[in-house]
């Protein structure tokens, strides 16, 4: 006869229920939105069905609506018109901006939300990159100081967690000192630790019409074919003063997920990108998958793999459908 039936602990739904290890919660999740210049103003993504650009207006008000479903902390994007993009990306750091004057009314209006901003440059640089560039070059050290100008100006406005997304190295050390030095030593850091040049943001691009004018992004994200390389990242962002590490994307790098988890202590967010949600809603919308069931399970496995945190484009779609 058998001794080991692995089967016995599977046999009702109450009995998994008992050895369930992961369960995901609207409490781990962040939702990213989309902000856009206007007044009642609403588009939809195109490569993003259900997800929206919205106007300051609706934007405060679609924070206010995921609030009561549970969601309280949120990461804003601004789609910035073309005219005001330049080299320097000096309209991240004007306060009359889209940005900035947004966040400070949300602060003012719904102090619980939990703000958490974008620091790269890519949405107001007319080159379309995360950083300075010069000669076809991407600055290192040139970026950091564009980067904390405009990290400043977010704290001051009311951000309560620093998004860098760029990738340049150094960033969160130089970030959290300029930070300290001003008075803001309780916003925190969400280091974008191991963010890899991945074919999965095609459909962020599209929202934010940020996509680079020249060349990829090959020289500061990382290497898709890389995984020790998230291990020195991450130990940087520890010494620097981070207070989460960030793997993005989240699927097609659930290793990177589990090895973060395993060997640091720091709280694990992954991003669930727009590509990753785009292809769900594409296939389940030719009826070739049961897009609710493939949410989850991709969910479950990010926090399976080790991650506390998912900021993802279906946190408010989740949270509708299981309460
Ligand atoms: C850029 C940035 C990107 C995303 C977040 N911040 C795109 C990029 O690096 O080109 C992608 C998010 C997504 O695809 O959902 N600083």
């Amino acid at each position: 006869m058998l001794t080991h039936r692995p089967r016995r602990n599977r046999k009702s739904q109450a009995i998994r229920d008992l050895v369930e290890e992961t369960s995901l919660s609207v409490k781990d999740f962040i939702f990213p939105l989309f902000l856009i210049e206007g007044k009642n103003k609403k588009t939809e993504v195109s490569s993003m069905p259900g997800i929206f650009r919205l106007s300051p207006d609706l934007l405060i008000r679609e924070i206010e609506t995921c609030m009561k479903l549970g969601i309280y902390t949120f990461d804003l994007f601004p789609n910035i018109e073309e005219k005001l993009k330049n080299k320097t990306a000096t309209e991240s750091w004007n306060e009359k901006g889209l940005y900035l004057r947004t966040i400070r009314e949300l602060k003012k209006k719904l102090p619980e939300a939990v703000i958490m901003t974008d620091v790269a440059m890519d949405p107001y640089s007319s080159d379309g990159h995360d950083g300075l560039v010069v000669k076809g070059e991407i600055r290192n050290d040139e970026t950091l100081e564009i980067l904390a100008k405009m990290a400043l100006a977010q704290a001051e406005a009311g951000a309560d967690i620093l998004g860098p997304s760029d990738m340049m190295d150094g960033r969160v050390g130089y970030l959290r000192e300029e930070l300290d030095e001003a008075g803001f030593t309780n916003v925190s850091i969400m280091s974008y630790t191991a963010k890899y040049a991945s074919g999965f943001y095609g459909p962020f691009r599209d929202a934010l019409e940020s996509a680079p004018r020249f060349g990829d992004k090959k020289t500061y994200q990382m290497n898709p074919a890389n995984s020790r390389e998230a291990l020195i990242e991450a130990q940087l962002d520890l010494e620097e003063g981070a207070d989460f590490l960030m793997v993005k994307p989240a699927l097609s790098y659930l290793d990177i997920i589990k090895s973060l988890s395993d060997n640091f202590d720091l709280p694990i967010a992954a991003y669930n990108v727009s590509g990753e949600y785009a292809m769900v809603k594409a296939a389940a919308a030719k009826g070739w998958i049961d897009g609710d069931r493939i949410r989850d399970e991709m969910l479950l496995s990010m926090k399976r793999a080790g991650a506390k945190i998912i900021l993802t484009y279906f946190a408010k779609e989740y949270a509708l459908k299981h309460t």
